[in-house]
């Protein structure tokens, strides 16, 4: 595997592997890799020749008092696993190579940006297509690996990729969870032994809708209603949002008549959990 810190360098490899009538799969992480990270990085090996892996705790997306210091990194681990699944080149740049002095581009999608995390986390998408964007254009992949644990992320992305031209195939993979329903994210580090314990109540939570909608409820309010109920069982659980909305737009719906997601974010003690579910797939926790 090669080991690239160079945009330059990555912006030669990839024109080179593209010269050469190779696709180029590209996966976008902040490091820390767990399983769910890996199931892109297989499905990306598996539909390109060529396979990068970026690495990098972009601060353009955490705000002032968020855990962009203490989020978690160990670059040495990353480095193994990527290894172990052969992928091609992990690009990994410092923070001045790719926000150098005098920085001052903003890359934001408006509307869907505006709601659910972005209620709470003004900032957040602005850093993520900012970044994402750069990735895009030093990669320079066919197609790009996501989890839908971010599902606000996907559609934001997805959004951007077609609003300027990117011409890159977005997929989103399903959510890998703990054996107990907890979806993985490198976040769950930060949860205290008891935390831990209830966190499964988001999973449960979205199970108890889902088996509502499977019922044909169709009432949005009903449906949120609940997930609350779920969530009401764990005292640790502080909730930020929960909604049921139109799974392309995030817009709020009163009737599920589309394809709707529920979307949840709630903390336990410091540490804000998202997840999510696409209404009538399967779920069972
Ligand atoms: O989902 C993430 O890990 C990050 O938001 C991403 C897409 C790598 C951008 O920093």
């Amino acid at each position: 595997m090669q080991i690239v810190s160079s945009p330059e360098e990555m912006r030669r490899i990839a024109q080179q592997v593209r010269q050469e009538g190779k696709t180029i799969g590209f996966v976008p992480t902040m490091g820390y890799l767990h399983e769910g990270h890996l199931s892109l990085v297989q499905k990306a090996k598996k539909a390109s020749d060529f396979t990068v892996v970026s690495l990098f705790v972009n601060p353009t997306q955490f705000g002032p008092q968020e855990d962009l210091d203490r989020y978690p990194r160990d670059f040495h681990r990353d480095r193994e696993l990527l290894e172990n699944e052969s992928v091609d080149l992990l690009f990994a740049p410092e923070k001045s190579a790719l926000y150098p002095e005098g920085f001052s581009t903003v890359v934001r999608v408006e509307g869907l940006t505006d709601r659910l995390c972005g209620q709470s986390r003004p900032w957040h998408f602005g850093g993520v297509t900012l970044i994402v964007c750069k990735l895009f254009h030093l990669v320079q992949p066919q197609a790009a690996w996501f989890g839908q644990k971010d599902y606000q992320q996907c559609q934001v992305i997805r959004r951007m990729v077609r609003d300027l031209d990117f011409g890159i195939q977005i997929h989103v993979c399903p959510i890998i969870r703990e054996n107990d329903g907890l979806a993985m994210s490198s976040r769950n580090r930060y949860l205290q032994p008891e935390e831990r314990k209830q966190a499964p109540v988001l999973v449960r939570s979205l199970a108890a809708a889902n088996q509502l909608f499977l019922e044909d409820e169709r009432s949005a309010a009903r449906l949120v209603s609940a997930i609350h109920s779920t969530l009401a069982r764990s005292p640790e659980a502080r909730i930020d949002y929960v909604e049921v909305v139109d799974a392309e737009s995030l817009e709020p719906i009163e009737t599920v008549v589309d394809p709707a997601v529920a979307v949840i974010a709630v903390y336990f003690g410091q540490t804000r959990l998202i997840d999510n579910h696409i209404l009538g797939e399967d779920l069972s926790y």
